[in-house]
């Protein structure tokens, strides 16, 4: 007597394995405009630069530590050190009435932001023999602020 077997047991298992896909995400954002309409803003534009006011607001708190020696209202007398207004884009040592070293009389120095940026940041090192002993700024951030400071007074 022969034992037929069925062998027709077919796994199914292939089947388990056949799940559905995921629906699609969408990949892309699709804005609609009018045809000629100005372009749609699709992002904040982002800047790093503080507010201007923001800005002055540290440049004037900073130059406290100048105004001991250093007045910034246009014709106010000079103190130890001259008058500041308008310092910014004027030539170095041509306060009426004030008196320089000679270090600084003939530095033939120009103020730009950048001159004043290196003489505040080191003055005997940028004018050697100056007579301004003290008012150094180390931090980088602070010069730019009280130079901007002394900028905008300037501009008033
Ligand atoms: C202790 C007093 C003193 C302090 C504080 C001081 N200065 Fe001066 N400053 C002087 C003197 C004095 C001179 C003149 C230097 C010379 O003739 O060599 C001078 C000169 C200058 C000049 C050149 C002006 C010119 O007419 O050519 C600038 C710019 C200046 N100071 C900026 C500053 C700033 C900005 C600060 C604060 C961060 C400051 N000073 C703090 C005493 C001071």
């Amino acid at each position: 007597m022969t034992t037929v077997r069925n062998l027709a047991c077919l796994s199914v298992f292939l089947l388990a394995a056949c799940g559905a896909d995921p629906a699609p995400g969408p990949v892309e954002q699709i804005i609609v405009r009018e045809p000629g309409a100005a372009p749609v803003e699709t992002a904040a534009v982002v800047t790093d630069a503080a507010p201007a006011g923001a800005l002055l607001a540290e440049g004037k708190a900073a130059f406290a530590s100048c105004s001991a020696c250093h007045a910034l209202e246009q014709g106010a007398p000079s103190g130890a050190g001259p008058n500041l207004f308008g310092i910014v884009g004027s030539p170095a040592g041509k306060v009426a009435g004030f008196s320089y070293s000679n270090a600084m009389k003939t530095s033939d120095i120009t103020w730009t932001t950048s001159e004043l940026d290196s003489f505040i940041a080191d003055p005997a090192a940028k004018v050697p023999g100056t007579t301004m002993v003290a008012g150094a700024i180390a931090d980088p951030a602070k010069r730019h602020a009280v130079i901007a400071y002394l900028e905008s007074v300037t501009a008033n």
